[in-house]
């Protein structure tokens, strides 16, 4: 990539939507809203929030289902001066099968990424915190994408779990992931105290931006040092980043590139100014690369 900087998934549309607000020459990608099966409205209103230390979403992945981006979204990829990177949610093994194989077939994208925070409607559980449905999911997408590298997606939440997240990353690996993306937002909520009722519609949501980075800053240093920077299995770090420094942590906790979400969404400098600081920082450091930096805190 040319950047080690993406735009995550959820926070920069279905394609290049951002692309009048933001050089895309700068990312290394943009990650797409996860696409599902059918088209989805999401949630009612309110389903945004913004708390004291980020933001609060509950958006329903709201989506134009795979017919509309099979139609409307995959011819135009090859057209954006940036990478995709193609995102799916599902309830079952065969939505994202059927999802990764449409994406698989489009020859300018080369990474797909599991959103597997998801309900598997045949046990009620999340994907990504059960390690049988993680495992299979996982290999019936890697035998068929031939053509894309698949990172599956974890969520900072195992509790109510017996497996902690390197668990759950080993599972994802050992099956044939070739990377990971950690993490996705927490759950959280706010409320009314006038009203008395939960701000969201749906009630609960998922906590985004700076309250939640130092929570997936140890969880990257756990998965990395644990096993996948030996390994040499890529992480996408994403949570929290508004600030050059916050990316830099995410490199050094052994991420080999990092996402911004919510970020963007308070301030769309904030891509080119944490690009901008690692560059700074990275020479500072005497390092040729940022790839020198990963892994390279001293415990
Ligand atoms: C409005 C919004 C929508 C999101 N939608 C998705 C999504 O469709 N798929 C997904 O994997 N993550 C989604 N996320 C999670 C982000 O990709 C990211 O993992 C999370 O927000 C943490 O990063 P941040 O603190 O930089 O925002 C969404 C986040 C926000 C704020």
């Amino acid at each position: 990539m040319p950047s080690p900087i993406l735009l995550a998934s959820g926070t920069a549309g279905t394609l290049d939507e951002i692309c009048n607000l933001i050089n895309p020459r700068l990312l290394g990608a943009i990650v797409t809203k996860s696409i599902t099966k059918e088209p989805r409205p999401g949630n009612p209103f309110p389903r945004i929030t913004w708390t004291r230390a980020g933001m609060l979403n509950a958006i329903g992945l709201a989506n134009p289902g795979l017919d509309a981006w099979k139609a409307d979204i995959a011819p135009q990829i090859e057209h954006i001066n940036t990478n995709i990177l193609g995102s799916i949610a599902g309830d079952s093994i065969d939505d994202y099968v059927q999802i990764a194989t449409a994406m698989d077939a489009v020859d300018a994208m080369k990474i797909i990424e599991l959103n597997v925070s998801c309900p598997n409607v045949h046990s009620g559980l999340e994907f990504g915190a059960d390690p049988k449905a993680l495992k299979e999911l996982t290999e019936q997408v890697r035998s068929t994408t031939p053509n894309t590298k698949i990172f599956v997606k974890l969520s900072p939440i195992t509790v109510g779990t017996p497996h902690t997240i390197v668990d759950l990353a080993k599972v994802a690996v050992d099956a044939g992931a070739d990377g990971l993306t950690l993490c996705n937002t927490v759950p959280a909520m706010g409320i009314d105290v006038h009203t008395r009722k939960p701000i969201l519609s749906n009630t609960t949501g998922g906590m985004s931006g700076p309250a939640i980075h130092p929570i997936t800053l140890r969880l990257v240093h756990l998965v990395a040092s644990e096993f996948a920077n030996q390994a040499n299995i890529p992480i996408m770090a994403v949570g929290g980043v508004t600030r050059w420094q916050d990316a830099a942590e995410f490199i050094l906790a052994g991420a080999t590139c990092v996402q911004i979400g919510a970020g963007s969404f308070a301030n769309l400098n904030i891509p080119r100014k944490v690009i901008q600081g690692l560059d700074k920082w990275c020479l500072k450091q005497g390092a040729s690369s940022i790839q020198d930096l990963v892994g390279q805190v001293r415990v």
